[in-house]
């Protein structure tokens, strides 16, 4: 049996030690105020045990991690046609790159790149009464705890800033691929980007993407093939241009957001989250990454 909370404990000791720790993402004003010295890591197994160290109850702006949930909504909506409108294929690129999309004629290589995920919260808009209540109160049922809010100080936050998102919907709606108009499909992203989670929530979320689609309470959001599709896209498309250095050090599929937090998974094992504000220069939590090296090195549980 693996001592879970003794490899988290060393982790978190390794963290406190470190001075460089990258740099807080400030391109999104609200988020330069974070302490960049915070760090958390919370682990959740198959049997729902849960551990932790550090700040992993502290929550954070989780921005692009909240991709995989609009992805998961907008597949169980209008399942396989989605592909038809966005592509699966890693770019090699930032999350904001915009020339391959005009290369390309409007079809995003894939949702995790800002690009992709905007054209996915056009679909949730086109097929929702309510869009950000309705997508709120999914993410709520997933994750099995209705305190879970968007930020709207953060969201407004990067709407003034947002001139890139704004350049790629516009670029989408001129190539025919959003159907809702550009200030609604912003309004719905940077709000879905604001959603605010700790560690300890993210990975209790994260936990069907290991039970086959299965909830914490017991519900069934995703067949097996959406959840192979779903975890094959993280591991490929999760870290964009640092997709391949996640898969080499880490090996596992996993999400990051620009507010510093992870999650990564094992299929039926476990699912892990970490927050550390500093990112690298790829725009990923450089702690959170060192972390996820160490833990699946000391435990020998990558899914290679
Ligand atoms: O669109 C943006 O720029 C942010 N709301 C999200 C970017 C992000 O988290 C990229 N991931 N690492």
């Amino acid at each position: 049996m693996i001592d879970f909370q003794h490899v988290l404990d060393t982790i978190h000791q390794t963290a406190q030690k470190t001075d460089d720790r990258g740099k807080i993402a400030d391109y999104i004003p609200e988020l330069a105020k974070v302490d960049k010295y915070k760090f958390g890591i919370h682990l959740v197994n198959m049997n729902q045990e849960n551990f932790s160290a550090g700040d992993s109850n502290e929550r954070f702006s989780i921005q692009s991690i909240s991709k995989v949930f609009t992805l998961t909504m907008a597949l169980g909506l209008i399942g396989e046609k989605l592909w038809t409108r966005v592509d699966v294929e890693p770019s090699g690129d930032p999350f904001n790159h915009l020339s391959l999309l005009e290369f390309e004629k409007g079809i995003p290589r894939n949702p995790f790149i800002n690009p992709g995920a905007i054209v996915v919260a056009d679909v949730l808009i086109s097929h929702l009464k309510n869009p950000k209540d309705e997508f709120l109160a999914f993410v709520r049922n997933i994750a099995d705890d209705e305190t879970i809010d968007y930020n709207s100080t953060v969201a407004a936050s990067e709407k003034q800033t947002g001139f890139h998102n704004y350049a790629a919907a516009n670029l989408l709606k001129s190539f025919k691929n959003l159907e809702n108009d550009v200030e609604t499909v912003l309004d719905f992203y940077f709000h879905q980007c604001s959603l605010t989670m700790s560690c300890a929530q993210l990975a209790n979320t994260f936990y069907l993407y290991i039970n086959n689609g299965r909830c914490r309470r017991k519900n069934t959001h995703l067949t097996s093939g959406q959840v192979k599709r779903i975890n094959a896209l993280m591991l490929t498309c999760g870290f964009y241009d640092e997709a391949g250095e996640f898969a080499f050090e880490v090996g596992l599929p996993g999400k990051s957001g620009v507010g510093g937090g992870i999650v990564a998974l094992h299929p039926n094992k476990f699912c892990v989250a970490t927050w550390s504000p500093g990112l690298n220069e790829k725009g990923n939590s450089k702690l959170g990454m060192l972390a996820l090296e160490k833990l699946t090195t000391e435990t020998e549980l990558s899914i290679f």
